[in-house]
């Protein structure tokens, strides 16, 4: 498989009014062609600030990419103009967001803006890109679609607007699309319908997907590999099998304790306590430190360099040191009875 964006090393921080905000710090990951990476992690882990900085949707200033590379198609989109970027957003690399109501145009019918992507990058008619519209709508599963076309987004359920966003995401073939909590805004059976329709068209189309959840419970069925964020660092990173099965970040653990069991029983249900660390002022060390049930003193002064535990997992945690005591994974992390929907 073929390596279709790598981010190397990235850091973005915010000139706020009382002090810089180091939002994401180092990051790295890679995508391959049509694989599904989700990217999980607590609210403020630094998640959008992540996509956003592929799409180059950071606002500069107050954004301000400090150091690192996104390399797309050989290219660093870092270094790319606003010009640029504008024929690469919506036709390489599309996104979507939790609520279609902000990004859909209220004042527009679904199919004015299905065709306006369609007659900017693929240079259609206006009406190849009508029928091409309805062709979408079909694909993504919108009912009687000739006529869904000519509706505004209001006369749509919140589910179809999705779908519907999904249908303007996919419409010129792009090689990646960002998902950013796509469902979660939407009920639990419409959640795993729009994750089911994207795995579907996926396999169809051929695009690769970052998926962007605080729920890990939704990534089992809809990821193959998961990059596990923490107060702006990718803490562990793996395959779904080894994130759920060997998970060696006690971040990772938390976030599996915190997934309901499916015996029900609440007692296993555990929040992870305290809260995420100042992003103005970062630890020195591990971000996790301040609430991890197992941090030493090299946690609170040095960031652990990453363990490579396989070929495709690598934990940054002092754990995995050989000086370190030996810690068994707590119960609550284990998934044998984990729900886990999507
Ligand atoms: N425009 C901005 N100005 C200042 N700080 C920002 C800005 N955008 C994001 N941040 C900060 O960057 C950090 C990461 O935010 P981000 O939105 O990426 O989190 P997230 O993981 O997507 O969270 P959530 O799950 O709530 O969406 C947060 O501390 C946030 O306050
Ligand atoms: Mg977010």
């Amino acid at each position: 498989m073929s390596r279709i964006l790598e981010v190397n090393d990235l850091s973005v921080s915010f000139q706020t009014y009382h002090a810089e905000v180091q939002a994401i710090r180092g990051v790295n990951f890679h995508l391959d062609e049509k694989e599904t990476l989700a990217i999980v992690g607590e609210s403020g882990s630094g998640k959008s600030v992540t996509a956003q900085s592929i799409m180059r949707l950071i606002e500069m200033p107050p954004g301000e990419f400090v150091d690192g590379s996104i390399m797309f198609a050989g290219e660093d989109l870092t270094q790319k103009s606003e010009k640029q970027m504008e024929n690469i957003r919506g036709k390489e690399i599309s996104m979507i967001f939790q609520d279609p109501m902000t990004s859909l145009n209220p004042t527009m019918t679904v199919g004015k803006q299905i065709a306006e992507a369609l007659i900017k990058h693929q240079h259609m008619s206006k009406k190849e890109a009508h029928n091409q519209g309805i062709a979408l709508l079909k694909l993504v599963g919108i009912p009687n679609p000739e006529a869904r076309i000519n509706q505004y987004p209001h006369q749509y359920s919140g589910g179809m607007r999705q779908r519907a966003m999904i249908a303007i995401a996919l419409s010129c073939n792009p090689k990646i699309l960002i998902a950013d909590e796509p469902t979660t805004a939407l009920d639990v059976t419409i959640q795993a319908q729009i994750l089911d329709l994207m795995r579907g068209l996926q396999e169809k189309v051929g695009t690769a997907i970052i998926l962007i959840t605080h729920d890990l419970g939704v990534v089992a069925n809809a990821a193959s590999r998961v990059a596990v964020m923490y107060g702006g660092k990718i803490v562990e990173t793996g395959t779904v099998d080894e994130i759920f099965y060997n998970p060696k970040h006690p971040y990772t653990w938390g976030l599996l304790g915190s997934m309901p069991k499916l015996d029900g029983s609440h007692e296993t249900l555990q929040a992870i306590p305290g809260s995420p660390p100042d992003l103005a002022d970062p630890p020195k060390g591990c971000p996790f430190v301040t609430r991890c049930p197992h941090a030493m003193k090299a946690c609170k002064e040095h960031m652990p360099a990453y363990t490579n535990l396989s070929d495709t997992q690598k934990t940054a945690c002092w754990l995995l040191d050989e000086r370190a005591p030996k810690v068994e994974l707590p119960e609550s992390a284990i998934v044998g009875g984990t729900t886990v929907h999507g």
